[in-house]
């Protein structure tokens, strides 16, 4: 299977189109700024991931996406039907997963923060709970066994190794050294080990790992596995699954589009990985589980705004935009880039910021952009908005949350 599709928005005769329906037609049916989403590039990138993972000879790989990406209950039930599991940080992740039909048997609970309550709703979770706690302190998995015990249930935990390896990404979404607060160090872990106590009511059935998002080097990936793989080589009852996290990037710029790991070659490097440093050395064959966001739904949404205005101060042009960063934080909150269409193609350009409402100078989602000279009431179209969009929105400056269609 290929791994790039072409993008759901294509123009044609210099005209925007969206899976091939013209986007002011789409725009006519709902009040902007919206997000747009095309099941046919979801469907595309889970298929994508999950066949290179047998093609890569992956065993029985078990793809729990990360609804922390998008949490919209049609992309949910779609990703459930295509066979995905879910992995959730907190209790309404969790119920949303649930909603969408996605079985307790195919749900990881991750997070540094899961509180008692939330523990206790993950317990009692169809017959045996969920399929995993990914445990990220000594203290967590106490709180587990005790909850546990009141409960007269057995917890299905892995512990969250923080491998100490430095993902080149972006400060702000890069976990997996041990200065981040996410994970175990492998000491820690051993001695946890050997604390009955901590055992009564709870079954290690797993490890996990997950060092970062965006990433688009593989090389901390290796390190990383290579450090879950040494860790899985010490623990002396089988284990059920190695879970390798999420973070596989997309390409936001042409830069990106370069230097990316495509699906195919990230498959590749995890499974020889996992063979060069656990398969070659064991004999039981732990299955493996993949935590994906971003590169299921990055690309199939798009946020679809109006210009509201234009304004020029000397020197200095804005298109000024009815979406804002309380709509798409990203370019505010990572420096993100997002490139920017118009409706209508032109091959007369001007330079432009594009702002949005909100009172801040961060509300800018592109500086010194090309764009065509645009006029009020204007289709503008944000690109590579279906990964963590709508569910960082907020209604800061009291703005109403932009609402989401699926095509
Ligand atoms: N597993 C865990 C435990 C995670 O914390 C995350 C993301 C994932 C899986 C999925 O990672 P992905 O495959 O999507 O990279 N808001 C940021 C990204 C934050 C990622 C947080 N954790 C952004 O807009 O770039």
């Amino acid at each position: 299977m290929k791994n790039i599709l072409p993008s759901p928005l294509q123009y044609k005769k210099n005209k925007l189109t969206f899976d091939g329906i013209a986007l002011d037609k789409i725009a006519q049916k709902h009040a902007t700024p919206f997000y747009l989403y095309s099941k046919k590039t979801l469907d595309f990138y889970y298929k994508s991931f999950y066949s290179n993972a047998l093609k890569h000879g992956i065993p029985e790989p078990l793809v729990c996406y990360a609804v922390k990406a998008n949490g919209n209950l049609e992309i949910l039930k779609r990703l459930k039907t295509l066979g995905s599991g879910a992995d959730v940080v907190s209790v309404g992740e969790l119920k949303k997963a649930l909603k969408a039909g996605i079985t307790p048997d195919k749900i990881v609970f991750s997070g540094v923060a899961k509180s008692e309550a939330e523990i206790r709703y993950a317990l009692k979770c169809g017959k045996t709970g969920i399929y995993s706690f990914n445990v990220e302190s000594i203290e967590e998995l106490e709180l587990i066994n005790q909850i546990a015990k009141q409960e007269k249930k057995k917890a299905r935990v892995a512990f969250r190794l923080n491998p100490q390896v430095n993902a080149k990404t972006h400060k702000h979404i890069s976990t997996g050294n041990k200065t981040h607060k996410f994970g175990l160090l492998k000491s820690d872990i051993s001695e946890a080990l050997s604390v009955k106590e901590f055992w009564t009511h709870t079954n290690l059935v797993g490890l996990s790992i997950h060092i970062g998002s965006q990433l688009t080097d593989m090389k901390a990936t290796v390190a990383a596995i290579k450090e879950l793989s040494n860790l899985a080589l010490t623990i002396d009852h089988p284990l059920e699954f190695l879970d390798v996290g999420g973070g596989l990037g997309i390409d936001y710029t042409d830069e990106e589009r370069t230097k990316l790991a495509s699906i195919d070659y990230y498959m590749k490097i995890v499974s020889d990985a996992l063979q060069q440093f656990y398969y070659s050395k064991v004999d039981n064959c732990p299955r493996i589980v993949f935590e994906p966001g971003r590169i299921l739904v990055g690309k199939m949404g798009v946020l679809v705004s109006r210009v509201v205005r234009t304004k020029t101060s000397d020197n200095c042009h804005f298109t000024i935009i009815d979406a804002g960063m309380n709509d798409l934080i990203r370019p505010a909150l990572y420096e993100a880039h997002h490139e920017v269409l118009p409706e209508t193609k032109s091959s007369k350009m001007i330079t432009t910021d594009i702002v949005g409402p909100i009172c801040e100078t961060s509300d800018c989602f592109g500086s010194k952009r090309k764009l065509p000279s645009m006029k009020t009431g204007d289709l503008l179209v944000i690109d590579n908005a279906g990964a963590y969009g709508h569910t960082m929105a907020s209604r800061y400056n009291e703005r109403e949350i932009a609402s989401e269609v699926l095509l």
